[in-house]
């Protein structure tokens, strides 16, 4: 390296550090938000209303600065905005100090299709469409109940048990595995890399890239090995499809970067919904009451949970400056997509901070919105519902315990990572 290109670097390095240092104490979060904050990932609702009351688009210069869209209607909008606002960087979070510098094209199928813009992301979305169909997705029912009821047989003669480590973090990765066609053995693996990822790697940027590193290299290694020796499973599938799309250049690189996103995207997500239900089922007892009298509220709870306590935020980055509203965002200025502040919006759901287990009109996007929207919804309600039905009929009557201080990730995906919960040893059946 030379002197000069040793200088850059160093630099470089300098600056994102400084870029990941910690901020201090927020004064004020329409000017100054941080998304790593105790308070905002404990219970961010009261920060989203103060946010949306006083500045709807809040700025921050933390982590080197960004935008937060927290109305309803600016989400839809912004959503929209393609190419303006580009889906290449979707990590809330800065790059790695030591992260390596990727083109636009690596940058776009590292994680396709949610970190690409058309027209990449038409065809990468393309490939995955027919494997999460409604009724494509009805055929992990069995499997999902059958692991429900394994994991609960684990723990229900104790008493007790970790709700979010036990069973919540325990579904996602077991059915994602067992449909991609890998296996499910490797889930506990999977937790941990994901974990890197997304979690607690987030603000960790070593073991964030370490993470990825070792997660590419095990699914480049599983596309290698179908290349020689096609299987009945998914990734084959994926690996030789053919579309009817001449744009379409399905490479082993594509593949693995849709495979990773499949991993990501299908594990921290649901997990963390399966344990906010539980959270919210096991600390109030007349929704969980509710629930036991008239289970066929069932699908509307699901859908109150994903609004209420809507899990993801992602992030844009600006191609060009763009006018919005009155806020000017500068070429290279990131957007977060705070998708579940839009959710607590009052001028879309009527008392929206009220937790309503029956809510007859919920046109939430928890799920996202625009070309983006989650390729995985049919899965994660089908998972949630079978997840929430089987602990219903095995362990009605629970609560949360303070044996253990519950704790909530927060950043990229909100959830609960301890549950601590109490029930009466073996529970029904
Ligand atoms: C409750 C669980 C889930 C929630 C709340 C959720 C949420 C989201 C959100 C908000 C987006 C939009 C991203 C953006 O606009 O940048 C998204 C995209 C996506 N999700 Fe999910 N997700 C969940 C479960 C799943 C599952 C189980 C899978 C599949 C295994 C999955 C696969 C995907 C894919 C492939 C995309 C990218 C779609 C595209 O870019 O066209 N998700 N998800």
């Amino acid at each position: 390296m030379s002197a000069t290109e040793d200088m850059h670097a160093k630099m470089k390095l300098a600056t994102s550090e400084e870029i990941w240092a910690p901020g201090g104490p927020v004064e004020d979060w329409t000017t100054d938000y941080d998304i790593r904050d105790d308070d905002y990932i404990e219970d961010p609702v009261p920060i989203w209303a103060e946010m949306r009351e006083k500045c709807p688009i809040a700025h921050t210069d933390r982590l080197g600065g960004s935008w937060n869209p927290t109305k309803f209607d600016d989400l839809r909008a912004m959503a929209k905005m393609i190419p303006e606002l580009s889906s290449r960087q979707v990590l809330v979070m800065p790059p790695a100090p030591n992260a390596p510098e990727m083109s636009r094209y690596e940058q776009m199928i590292a994680a396709a299709p949610i970190t690409a813009d058309p027209p990449i992301h038409t065809w990468t979305r393309r490939m995955l469409l027919p494997a999460f169909a409604p009724r494509a997705v009805e055929k992990y029912s069995e499997y999902t109940e059958e692991l429900c009821h394994e994991l609960i047989d684990g723990f229900v003669e104790s008493g007790e048990c970790d709700a979010a480590v036990q069973y919540s973090q325990q579904i996602p990765p077991r059915v994602i595995a067992h449909m991609i066609g890998i296996d499910p053995g490797m889930a506990d693996q999977f937790v941990e890399w994901v974990n890197f990822v997304l979690g607690d790697g987030l603000f960790q940027p070593e073991l964030r890239l370490k993470a990825r590193d070792e997660m590419l290299a095990f699914i480049g290694a599983e596309v290698a090995k179908r290349q020689e020796d096609p299987q009945e499973d998914l990734l084959t599938d994926l690996l030789f499809m053919e579309l009817d799309m001449p744009e379409a250049q399905i490479t082993p690189e594509v593949v693995v970067g849709i495979t990773n996103l499949l991993i990501v995207a299908g594990i921290d997500t649901t997990w963390s919904s399966i344990g906010s239900a539980l959270w919210h089922l096991g600390s109030n007892p007349g929704d969980r009451q509710r629930l036991l009298d008239e289970p066929e509220i069932l699908p509307f709870a699901i859908e109150e949970f994903l609004r209420y306590y809507a899990p993801v935020t992602m992030a844009r980055i600006a191609e060009t400056d763009v006018e919005y509203n009155g806020v000017h965002i500068n070429r290279g200025d990131k957007v977060l997509m705070n998708f579940p502040a839009a959710c607590h919006d009052p001028e879309q759901f009527e008392d929206p901070d009220e937790f309503i287990i029956d809510r007859a009109k919920n046109r939430h996007i928890a799920f996202g919105s625009g070309i983006h929207r989650c390729a995985g919804s049919n899965l994660a309600r089908l998972e949630m519902t079978v997840a929430i039905r089987v602990w219903m009929e095995r362990i009605p009557d629970f609560h949360v315990s303070d044996r253990e201080p519950m704790k909530w990730a927060g950043g990229q995906v909100r959830g609960p990572r301890i549950l601590p919960v109490s029930f009466p040893p073996g529970a029904t059946r």
